[in-house]
């Protein structure tokens, strides 16, 4: 099945299934805002708290906080945003539709890399077993033509975008002869820079209301508490902040699902280091990160390191941890060495002297910052992509099933009564009564066992239990592996050690620690 197919499958699949709906869906949604349902809010609560545990249980030196969306606006003058939080945006004339100009150029340039790939895999079918790739990519006249093109455009578009050079993009985008995809047309306007900060007003008359903006990042409500952490917990340099919160962005082009939202939730821990040190953290936290990920289980040949050429003013280091997507290789998140810039500006900006007086050395100082930021939510589609499977079974069927790592999953047993009779049902609740103190439990008595444990795979539940007439003289269940769908009988009183164990995000840290 083509990968967009298996998207979209994805997708349908996350509504059908109460993992997340269109935001405001019954007034036919709202562009690029979603609601987690029952399922979804389950999953993301773990992703967030095998997040937060990995930071705070597993680091004596980061603490969390949570601090407000409202912030003083002078804040986003000081970080930049309000200057420098710009997309550069262009208009079609005949659809009235708006794009990313970056966007449309970076398209342009994964067209010529599938044209190359359609092109190898066309010849790896022609030549078969004698097909030598390395030799076909670096002589094929048609591959490298369209290399050419590639390379020279990439080349054109890094300058342009290091330079913020509008005019240059605008000057690509006519020169490639790029359509917009609606009205198939190139009447396009200029290109402009468009703020992503969302406004709003605080204040209870006109007259005296103050614009301030939807946070677009958690990050500088870290910044401006690092003085009041520091000395309430008696925090000494290197230690960590972390914390989890909503962020608002007006993005321009806004799809793929939850890849791109305007509002979603973003896992931030800004590490503060001596100068000079910054650049080893740097990497440690790279690894770090990268352990974190691949604990989960989905192949270490899913991920990989993209660290950035063109940095930020402020940064000297930057990286992002990406995961293949059915829809490619994607940023799910960023790992950047930001020097002081941040805590030096809201120094200036506040008048405040924000620094660490290190009393090994005596020195006083304006800590570096490594920061690690991931989206939550992007974490979620990733964990989505990679679990949905639909298996051939070998009766014919086909099951669809979530492979979710246990520990995320959002039911960990299913407890199901054969029948609606004979006292099973009362037996089954029992369980679930006992057990709903340690792990999620369900409990299903509708339809057959078979229908029941699609439901189940279909939700990811790695364990379901089935309650039947000899459960009531031997306390035995049968007890079924989601992924293997193999079945053992075990004792009632043994269901607790030999699942919560695996369900536990316990087993995950104990991975990466
Ligand atoms: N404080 C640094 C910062 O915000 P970023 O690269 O802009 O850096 C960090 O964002 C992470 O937040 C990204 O790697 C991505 O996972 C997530 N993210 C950013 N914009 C997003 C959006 N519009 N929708 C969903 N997730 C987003």
């Amino acid at each position: 099945m083509a990968q967009e197919d298996i998207f979209k499958k994805i997708v349908s699949h996350c509504k059908e299934y109460g993992f997340v709906f269109p935001s405001s869906d019954i007034y036919d949604g709202l562009g690029a805002v979603y609601d987690y349902g029952q399922n979804g809010v389950e999953l993301k609560n773990n992703i967030k708290q095998y997040w937060w545990q990995s930071m705070v249980l597993l680091h004596e030196n980061i603490v969390g906080i949570d601090s407000a969306i409202f912030m003083h606006p002078t804040i986003w003058k000081a970080s930049g945003h309000v200057d420098a939080f710009n997309d550069p945006l262009i208009d079609n004339r005949d659809s009235k539709k708006r794009y990313r100009a970056d966007v449309l150029i970076e398209d342009r340039i994964a067209a010529y890399e599938e044209k190359i790939e359609k092109e190898v895999a066309k010849a790896r079918k022609r030549f078969g077993e004698s097909f030598d790739e390395a030799q076909y990519r670096a002589t094929s006249p048609r591959v490298l033509e369209t290399q050419q093109k590639r390379d020279a455009l990439h080349a054109r578009y890094a300058e342009a975008m290091n330079a913020m050079n509008l005019e240059e993009l605008g000057n690509i985008i006519r020169d490639e002869e790029i359509v917009c995809p609606i009205s198939g047309t190139r009447n396009w306007t200029e290109v402009r820079q468009f703020n992503l900060m969302f406004k709003t007003e605080v204040g209870s008359t006109a007259e005296g209301a103050s614009t301030i903006y939807l946070r677009p990042e958690t990050a500088q409500g870290i910044f401006v508490n690092y003085l009041n952490v520091q000395k309430t917990g008696r925090m000494k340099v290197p230690f960590g902040i972390a914390q989890i919160g909503k962020a608002f962005r007006n993005e321009i082009v806004a799809r793929q699902f939850i890849f791109r939202m305007r509002e979603f939730e973003q896992m931030e821990m800004q590490f503060f280091v001596k100068p000079g040190t910054e650049l080893e953290w740097f990497d440690r936290w790279k690894q770090t990160r990268l352990a974190w990920h691949q604990a989960l289980g989905f192949g270490e040949e899913n991920y990989r390191f993209h660290d950035h050429e063109k940095l930020a003013h402020y940064a000297n280091a930057a990286a992002d941890i990406e995961f293949r997507m059915p829809f490619g290789f994607k940023e799910v998140e960023g790992i950047h060495s930001r020097t002081n810039f941040d805590l030096s500006q809201h120094a200036k900006f506040s008048g405040r002297k924000i620094e660490y007086f290190d009393p090994e050395t005596n020195e006083s100082y304006t800590p570096y910052v490594i920061e690690t930021s991931i989206g939550v939510d992007r974490m979620f589609l990733s964990v989505m992509c990679h679990s949905y499977e639909e298996e051939r079974l070998e009766n014919g069927e086909t099951r669809t099933v979530l492979k979710l790592p246990a520990a995320l999953a959002p039911t960990k047993l299913a407890v199901m009564p054969l029948v609606r009779k004979e006292g099973l049902p009362e037996k089954a609740r029992e369980i679930v009564n006992d057990l709903k103190f340690h792990f999620n439990c369900k409990y299903d008595e509708k339809d057959s066992i078979g229908k029941r444990y699609r439901r189940q795979d279909a939700v990811g539940t790695p364990y379901c239990i089935t309650v039947d007439h000899e459960t009531m003289k031997d306390d035995c269940v049968t007890l079924r592996d989601r992924d293997t769908m193999q079945q053992q009988r075990v004792r009632i009183s043994d269901l607790r050690a030999l699942i919560e164990e695996k369900v536990s995000i316990t087993s995950l840290l104990k991975k990466i620690n």
